[in-house]
């Protein structure tokens, strides 16, 4: 896919580790200029920006915590100054506490639903004028299986992205007309950070569990994401809008109990 996004300006929330820095990495090979965002990893980011100059492409960074309205104006202020137009949005940063719902509290319900449907709210409100302005509009949403599933601990994120996946689909339908696509991926387990934070200590048998019960026979990969966000970012695309796309080897197609019947 080297260089269908030639020429495009991406911002990729998150883009500091994990998947969103996999995303990042793989547009500026598709031919991507791309804006780096990150919240406290600073470091991180500016590796991930030097790898992306190192393959000759425009990289620009940013840092803002996606809880504060303030900071995320003045990120995107700062994408504006250096670019004046932005083609595509990937709302990938997401910060949550993985308790059952009986242990949640007001907080933690505010701190996910802040950085995973406000944020994109006031991302897109934000950037709009600039997506009007450039080549054409992209917004792609990373949402989770936990929107769908019950997953041990996972209330509250999976509510939260159960809204953003609503959140897509509303976008999708008043942004058509100004000839902007908006859908969500929705990826099986994937190797980072936030899932040896999930998993602890059950980390590597829980990989190993998810890998055999996966129909293609493995783990997602960040790069498979980063390829599914590529495609929805491409021209091929232009006619896909309001679209969760499950990228996740075949895993939730399955019920699990039927095991050996
Ligand atoms: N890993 C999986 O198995 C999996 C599965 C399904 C969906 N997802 C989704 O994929 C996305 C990326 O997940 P990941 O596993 O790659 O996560 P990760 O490695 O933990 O990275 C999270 C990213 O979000 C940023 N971030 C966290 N809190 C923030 C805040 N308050 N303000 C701004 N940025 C903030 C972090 O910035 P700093 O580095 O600066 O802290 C980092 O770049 C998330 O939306 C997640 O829900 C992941």
């Amino acid at each position: 896919m080297q260089g269908i996004l030639q020429g495009d300006r991406v911002l990729i929330t998150g883009s500091s580790r994990g998947i969103g820095r996999a995303i990042a990495l793989a547009m500026a090979r598709a031919g991507a200029q791309v804006a780096i965002h990150y919240h406290r990893a600073a470091e991180a980011a500016e590796l991930v920006a030097r790898e992306i100059r190192e393959l000759d492409r425009e990289c620009i960074v940013v840092q803002g915590n996606l809880e504060d309205a303030d900071q995320r104006a003045r990120m995107i202020e700062a994408v504006s100054q250096q670019w004046g137009t932005i083609d595509v949005l990937v709302a990938n940063a997401a910060a949550t506490a993985f308790k059952p719902v009986t242990e949640l509290r007001p907080y933690h319900l505010h701190r996910t639903y802040t950085v995973v449907v406000e944020s994109l709210v006031d991302l897109v409100q934000r950037l709009l004028p600039l997506m009007t302005q450039g080549r054409h509009g992209r917004i792609i949403t990373i949402s989770s299986q936990g929107s769908h599933y019950a997953l041990p601990r996972y209330a509250s994120i999976g509510a939260g992205k159960a809204a953003m996946e609503a959140m897509t689909r509303y976008l999708a339908a008043e942004l058509g007309p100004l000839g902007i696509t908006c859908n969500a991926i929705s990826p099986g387990v994937i190797n980072t950070d936030s899932v040896r934070y999930y998993a602890a200590e059950r980390y590597e048998s829980f990989l190993s569990r998810i890998a055999e019960a996966t129909p293609l026979g493995r783990l997602v990969q960040p790069d498979d994401i980063a390829a599914a966000v590529i495609m929805l970012a491409s021209p091929y695309a232009r006619m896909i809008t309001g679209q969760v796309i499950q990228v996740d080897g075949g895993i939730s197609l399955k019920t699990p109990g039927f095991e050996g019947v």
